[in-house]
């Protein structure tokens, strides 16, 4: 049985649990669900430069990828944001490049769920077809 947009969103707010976030305090976590039904999950990772801060989402995707995966059907990101956190511009390019147009389930510590689809939130992109 393929794994619920709730479910998801539920492992998203596990992998939250790690998230390192001394600087912001914005914990996101985050999990990527595979065509083959095979799960990724990452949370934001900061750092004392700050500008080396790496988002949940990015390190999801880079286990995914590094693992040979390279077909996703949704990613869920959970953050205590309100309205929920949906991803940054750096990592919706990225999502782009790697997922295509992915279901992108967004939700919050107080209950609320969204869903988008990345082609909607991110239009007009710059890919490989444009170079
Ligand atoms: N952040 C994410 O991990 N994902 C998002 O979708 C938005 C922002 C992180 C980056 C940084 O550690 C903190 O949230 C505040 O921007």
């Amino acid at each position: 049985m393929r794994m619920t947009a709730e479910q998801l969103l539920q492992c998203a707010m596990k992998a939250r649990e790690n998230a390192l976030a001394p600087f912001s305090q914005f914990k996101v976590g985050a999990a990527l669900l595979t065509s083959g039904g095979k799960l990724y999950t990452g949370c934001n990772i900061e750092n004392a430069t700050y500008g080396l801060t790496v988002c949940a989402e990015r390190v999801a995707l880079w286990k995914a990828l590094s693992e040979g995966e390279w077909s996703f059907l949704r990613i869920a990101v959970a953050s205590d944001g309100n309205p929920p956190a949906a991803p940054c511009g750096a990592c919706r390019q990225l999502l782009w490049e790697f997922c295509g147009d992915l279901e992108i389930i967004v939700g919050n510590t107080l209950g609320a769920k969204e869903s988008h689809h990345l082609a909607d939130l991110f239009p007009r992109p710059f890919d490989r077809r444009c170079l």
